[in-house]
């Protein structure tokens, strides 16, 4: 079975090919670098880069795997969540090829998508049922995931996604936006234990976040005296490592509520190597098998797409033929 994914819900064009016998076979990812001048994605600018984007790469990827749109079985498209417009480009390019190609579609939910990810590795991949955290610029949760298709929401963030708190705070910094690669570097040079942020909701008894409060400290520290390049750095590097705490702090008690052997940890944010390396010791501690998405397929792409693409269409699932997008869709709905 041979999918195409198509991934536009927000700043990066994803395309890619899935065959289940030889994994991906082509893949491109573009990220728009058209919004670093406002410090934030542009909902606008997003979609007309899509737009430009979009068959142009499609066209690149069936040619360097040498297949033709016959040989596809279906065309899998981010329905949502995400940006309306950015969401309408992939959803109506999809549809259109779907008339040309006679080929049908299938609305993939994008953090269905991030959550399979781990299991475009055929070496070592999770087994359902399993929990997973997912953390990337849009969202924080932790999941059960019981089968695909059958996922049961056990703690997640009240305000600011994790994604979001390494922007703003990167942002404060007068870092580049998208600010999680720059603040992690920025760590790097500093010292984590010069300052002391608060765990916010760490004694309360269930597996919520709450990042929001964590900018705004930022935004004190930096109010309150001009900051040397040290400062930054140190800053960066206590920051990382309080979300590394609480995210740790929080998965323990998940796994140990809910009894659990395999985590998987997934989006934009899992690529972050501190949060990688305490997740990772935490998981080895509870003796607990721990999964991650290859660094390329962490942040927005289109192989997971295409990967979800072809798991729904083995379960029989098939898209309407028509354009409809979801910018807000809890992931909650999809259980059958
Ligand atoms: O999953 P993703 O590509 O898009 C959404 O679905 O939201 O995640 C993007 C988020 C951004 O907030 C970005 O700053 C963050 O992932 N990110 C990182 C790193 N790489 C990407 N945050 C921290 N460290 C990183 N290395
Ligand atoms: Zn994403």
């Amino acid at each position: 079975m041979r999918v195409l994914g198509i991934e536009t819900s927000c700043d990066d064009t994803g395309i890619a090919v899935y065959d289940t016998e030889h994994g991906i076979i082509a893949e491109e990812t573009h990220s728009q670098l058209t919004h670093q001048k406002f410090g934030g994605v542009v909902p606008e600018l997003a979609s007309r880069d899509h737009i430009k984007k979009v068959i142009p790469m499609i066209d690149n990827i069936l040619k360097r795997a040498q297949i033709s749109p016959t040989s596809l079985d279906a065309i899998a498209y981010t329905k949502g969540p995400g940006l309306a417009g950015a969401l309408m480009v992939g959803t109506t390019i999809a549809q259109g090829l779907s008339m040309a190609w006679q080929c049908p579609t299938i609305g993939v939910h994008h953090l269905e998508g991030h959550l399979l990810a781990p299991m475009l590795d055929n070496n070592n991949k999770p087994t359902y049922p399993f929990l997973a955290l997912l953390i990337s610029g849009g969202h924080t949760q932790i999941i059960l995931v019981h089968q695909l298709g059958n996922y049961t929401i056990i703690g997640e963030s009240l305000d600011d996604a994790v994604g979001e708190a390494f922007d703003k705070t990167a942002k404060l910094l007068g870092l580049p936006y998208p600010g999680g690669p720059h603040l992690e570097n920025l760590a790097l040079l500093g010292d984590p234990n010069h300052y002391q942020f608060p765990r916010p909701l760490w004694n309360r008894a269930d597996c919520d976040f709450s990042f929001s409060g964590l900018k705004t400290h930022v935004a004190q520290l930096i109010a309150s005296k001009t900051l040397t390049q040290q400062d930054k750095a140190n800053i960066a590097a206590q920051f990382e490592i309080t979300i590394a705490d609480i995210l740790t702090h929080k998965i323990k008690r998940a796994i140990m509520q809910h009894n659990v052997n395999q985590l998987v940890v997934a989006g934009g944010v899992a690529a972050n190597k501190t949060l990688r390396d305490a997740l990772t010791q935490q998981a080895n501690a509870l003796n607990v098998s721990i999964y991650f998405p290859a660094m390329q397929y962490c942040t927005d792409n289109g192989a997971m797409i295409a990967y979800a693409g072809a798991m729904r269409l083995r379960q029989g699932h098939l898209g309407e033929n028509k354009i409809a997008v979801k910018p807000r869709w809890p992931l909650s709905e999809l259980n059958a």
